[in-house]
């Protein structure tokens, strides 16, 4: 019987060890930059989507290691968007992982700072993991997939429209679009791109596309009901923050109970994208489950 508790947590081990040998550690002229790097890379947090990244890898019968240095790119551009989602000027939030935001320790513009270095030493992370034994055109098609998922044309973009779409009420099509831009991309790029460090095939690319999409918008789906629902001790952010900021959420749109109907809907859509997998897939499986029953 597979046992989620303690595949994340040898897992997350995996990736904890990993990213501490990644930003050095703070002296110089730049210490400052460094520290807060750290602050933020070292500090906590489910490290859900270097899991997934690791576990698609593993779920096509490629050993977890092929893609670890991919598993902390991607964890360096979540901490990179959590930075700068909380500076002022965007969400304004002055609580991450349980302690100040990264801005109240270090001020907006190191923040600022700090978040671009995790995002451009990322790709340097990755590229260089091509000396890992991964074929350089495998790597190469993974650093395009992710500047693609975190750039203008996913991420990056979603916080936009995010931002855009405040104190406004979005349809249905337009609320799951900003969805699967602010956060669905990155998670769909961590499945995506750990199957095809793997050494997946195009048939289990094209299931595990299918799964990367419905997990990564419910993903977001509960982190809007968790906003309602969940206290800030719990979640180690604020909660109950985003009808206040006039957010375009799930439970904005539909009511709390037809938010989770839909969360459990996408999970159910998840779980068939695998049906053509073993039990090599059973951490993908759990985690979807996981994602959607979340308390934190
Ligand atoms: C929070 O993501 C930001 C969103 C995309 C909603 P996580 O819940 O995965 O962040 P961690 O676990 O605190 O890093
Ligand atoms: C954040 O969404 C998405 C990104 C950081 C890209 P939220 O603004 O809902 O995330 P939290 O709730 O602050 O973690
Ligand atoms: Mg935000
Ligand atoms: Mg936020
Ligand atoms: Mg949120």
């Amino acid at each position: 019987m597979f046992q989620l508790d303690r595949y994340l947590k040898e897992r997350a081990a995996l990736v904890e060890r990993a990213l501490s040998g990644i930003v050095p550690d703070p002296s110089g002229p730049d210490a400052l930059l460094l520290e807060a790097m750290r602050y933020s890379l070292l500090g906590g947090g489910k490290r859900l989507r270097p899991i997934l990244a690791l576990a698609a890898c593993e779920a096509v019968g490629g050993a977890p290691e092929r893609a670890i240095g991919f598993a902390c790119a991607v964890e360096m551009i979540h901490n990179y968007s959590l930075i700068h989602d909380d500076l002022p000027c965007m969400d304004d939030d002055d609580l991450r992982h349980g302690r100040p935001s990264n801005h109240k320790v270090y001020g907006e513009a190191i923040a600022t700072l700090a978040g671009d270095g995790l995002l451009t030493d990322a790709f340097k992370v990755l590229a260089r993991s091509a000396s890992d034994g991964v074929p350089s055109s495998v790597v190469l098609q993974t650093v395009a997939d992710l500047a693609h998922a975190a750039g203008s044309a996913g991420m990056v973009g979603g916080q936009v429209i995010d931002l855009q779409s405040e104190g406004r009420t979005l349809t249905l099509d337009e609320l799951k679009h900003l969805h699967a831009k602010k956060t669905g991309a990155l998670f769909h790029v961590s499945i995506v791109g750990g199957a095809r460090l793997g050494g997946a095939s195009d048939t289990q690319l094209a299931s595990l596309n299918e799964f990367a999409r419905a997990l990564g918008l419910a993903f977001q789906v509960v982190d809007d009901l968790l906003d309602v629902e969940a206290t800030t001790e719990q979640m180690g952010k604020r909660t109950r923050k985003d009808e206040a900021a006039g957010k375009a959420t799930f439970p904005s749109l539909l009511g709390v109970e037809k938010s989770r109907q839909f969360a459990r809907e996408l999970e159910h859509q998840a779980l068939e994208a695998l049906s053509a997998f073993g039990p090599s897939a059973d951490p993908l499986r759990a985690i979807a489950t996981f994602v959607v029953e979340r308390k934190q």
